[in-house]
Formats: C-alpha cells, sequence, structure tokens
C-alpha cells in the first residue's frame, strides 16, 4: 500500500497489543493533522485500524473481562458508548472533503478529542486491572482472540462509510448514543 500500511499482530499479551495499536491511532492522527501528508490515505488507515480495533475490543476482549470480574460492567458499558461516540464523529471525518481543508480539520479535531478521551479512559480503566489482575497466560490468551478477530475484520473491510453508517445507526438502536441529537438522514 504505501506508508500508512496497518501492522497485523499475531498474538501476545492484550495489555501490549492494544497500547501498540492506541500509539498506532495517535500516529494516523498526527498524519490527519499534517498538510503535508497524504490525508485520504491516512484517513482510510485510520477509519479501519479504529473500527477493528474497537470491534474486537467489544467482542473479544470486553466480554472475558467482566466474566473474569476484573472490570465492572459499568466499565464495558462506558467503553461501548464512547467507542458508538468515536465512530460518529469517524462517520463525520469520512463524509468531509479532503480538498475542504477547514471541513476536514475540523472533522479531525473533533474525531481526535473523543478517541483520545477513551484511549485515555481505557488504559486507566480497563487496561491497569487487566494487567495487575489477570495472569499471563490469560493476557496471551486475549491478545491471541483479540488479533485474531482484528485482522479478520482488516481482512474483509470494515470501515467504508457505509459501513460505519450502519455501526452508528445500530449503536442509536442500542441506545448506546443519545436519541435526541440523531443527525438528520
Ligand atoms: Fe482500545
Ligand atoms: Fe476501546
Amino acid at each position: 500500500m504505501d506508508q500508512f500500511t496497518i501492522p497485523r499482530p499475531g498474538g501476545g499479551d492484550i495489555v501490549d497489543l492494544i497500547t501498540d495499536d492506541h500509539r498506532l491511532l495517535e500516529d494516523l492522527m498526527r498524519a490527519l493533522r499534517d498538510e503535508t501528508a497524504d490525508r485520504a490515505a491516512a484517513r482510510a488507515s485510520f477509519a479501519e485500524v479504529l473500527v477493528a480495533h474497537s470491534i474486537a475490543e467489544e467482542e473479544s476482549v470486553y466480554p472475558r473481562l467482566r466474566r473474569k470480574d476484573v472490570i465492572e460492567e459499568d466499565e464495558a458499558d462506558e467503553g461501548e458508548e464512547e467507542h458508538a461516540a468515536t465512530n460518529e464523529c469517524l462517520l463525520r471525518l469520512l463524509r468531509a472533503d479532503v480538498s475542504a481543508t477547514e471541513d476536514f480539520e475540523s472533522a479531525v479535531e473533533l474525531v481526535a478529542q473523543i478517541l483520545n478521551h477513551h484511549i485515555n479512559e481505557e488504559e486507566i480503566s480497563i487496561l491497569n486491572p487487566a494487567q495487575t489482575e489477570t495472569p499471563r497466560d490469560v493476557r496471551e490468551q486475549l491478545g491471541a482472540a483479540w488479533t485474531a478477530r482484528r485482522n479478520q475484520l482488516l481482512d474483509e473491510g470494515c470501515a467504508s462509510r457505509e459501513q460505519v453508517q450502519q455501526l452508528v445507526d445500530a449503536a442509536y438502536e442500542d441506545g448506546l448514543l443519545p436519541n435526541d441529537d440523531q443527525p438528520e438522514g
């Protein structure tokens, strides 16, 4: 592809894997801000990593940490709500015209604000207990499950405008986003 090729780790400790992916998302946000970068290519990689990363957390990590009582239900719910809010901002970014610099940059700023908040919360309230309250073999099992799902989603393609629209619609239906500010059309 290009400079924004997405790394595909094959496994490891879930805490290391997720934090490495957070740093990758931060690097991609830097590229989105950089007017000399290929912003369209950076946006495509950012969207794919973000969606694959989050769905794999919701399906393969949060429920298992809940079952083991490593995290509370509130923490898992908050994580899902923040993913939904991030996807809604991602949709706006995907709809923005890269050449309409001001619109594009304000969409970048919005998604960065929500995502930076989520990364901070997740590293503190989910990854810290995962690190201190689960043994290494469990962290590696979680790492294998998360990478398998993430890589499958990346292979299939998971963040077209239509796919992200479907995720946002489903989040409204599930009550993960407040219904009163649902945008028109
Ligand atoms: Fe994450
Ligand atoms: Fe997350």
